[in-house]
């Protein structure tokens, strides 16, 4: 499908998801989103794409957000089934079995933030700003940010950030945990590349699988999470891979991982 909304491109196993509406701070409106879930799909089965990196075209916004022209005159069922769609966005990004890195090279806001949110790892230009101001406009965070900040920065932050609408820079965003690292603008995509390759050169089961015990783990209690863990952690020893891993150590050489 061609996309209107997104830019893509690909080298050496990283496919980058530029959200390009420039004029509007690549906020996201409905097409955005559908485009969005659709690439997800794609990415997913696609075989030239080992880990995905999401930023925004320009150099002032990741993404302001969701549309608000678009949102403005929303019935509460229309913003509702609005609500539900970016949830099953955020909830492709979050499930996709490839690392996703948001390379947040701006303003990070409302929706923005929510799909930095929904990401692996988020690496911050040092002119990033994240916020939820969703309260300014008389609405609440609708993309799972009520719920993914929470978890992620811990409750007393995320409602700092939420009831108060105020915006973090890089250093703050960094200190609270919502950023994995700062580094200068004209250093980002190649700093969220250099991550991505490093990524890259790891057996792909094994990535996908810690991911996997990661993101599934933290919704269930310890006692089952570690459960699962062990059953992940015994189907490593199913590949290729983690024998080539273990030899190549004991053999004092890089391993050759084949993603088997
Ligand atoms: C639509 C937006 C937009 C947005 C910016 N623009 N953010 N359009 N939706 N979220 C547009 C502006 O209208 C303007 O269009 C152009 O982008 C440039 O923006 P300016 O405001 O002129 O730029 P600047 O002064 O640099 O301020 C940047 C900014 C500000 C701080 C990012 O634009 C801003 O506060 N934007 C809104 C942020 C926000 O509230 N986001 C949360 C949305 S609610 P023109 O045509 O005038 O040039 C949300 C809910 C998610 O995300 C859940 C839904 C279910």
């Amino acid at each position: 499908m061609p996309y209107k909304n997104l830019l893509i491109e690909n080298e050496n196993g990283i496919t980058t998801v530029i959200i390009n509406r420039p004029k509007a701070m690549n906020a996201l409106n409905e097409l955005t989103l559908i485009e969005l879930q659709d690439a997800f799909i794609h990415l997913t089965e696609d075989k030239a794409t080992q880990v995905i990196i999401i930023t925004g075209s320009g150099e002032k916004a990741f993404i302001a957000g969701a549309d608000i022209a678009a949102m403005q005159s929303l019935t509460a069922l229309e913003a509702r089934q609005f609500a539900k769609l970016g949830h099953q966005v955020m909830r492709y990004i979050e499930a996709c079995p490839k690392p996703v890195i948001a390379a947040v090279n701006g303003f990070a806001l409302g929706g923005g933030c929510e799909l930095a949110l929904g990401c692996d790892i988020r690496i911050a230009a040092d002119n990033a700003r994240f916020g939820q101001p969703e309260v300014n406009l008389g609405i609440i965070p609708g993309f799972g940010g009520t719920q993914r900040l929470a978890r992620l920065i811990g409750k007393g932050r995320a409602l700092e950030l939420i009831l108060t609408g105020n915006m973090v820079d890089a250093a703050e965003s960094y200190r609270i945990g919502l950023a994995n690292k700062i580094v200068p603008q004209e250093q980002l995509l190649e700093t969220a590349k250099q991550m991505a390759t490093t990524i890259i050169s790891k057996g792909s089961y094994a990535v996908r699988l810690a991911k996997e015990a990661v993101r599934n783990g933290l919704e269930i209690d310890l006692e089952r999470a570690n459960q699962y863990e062990s059953e992940l952690f015994g189907l490593c020893f199913a590949t290729a891979d983690q024998k080539e891993g273990m030899e190549a150590f004991l053999e004092k050489r890089q391993a050759d991982f084949k993603g088997a």
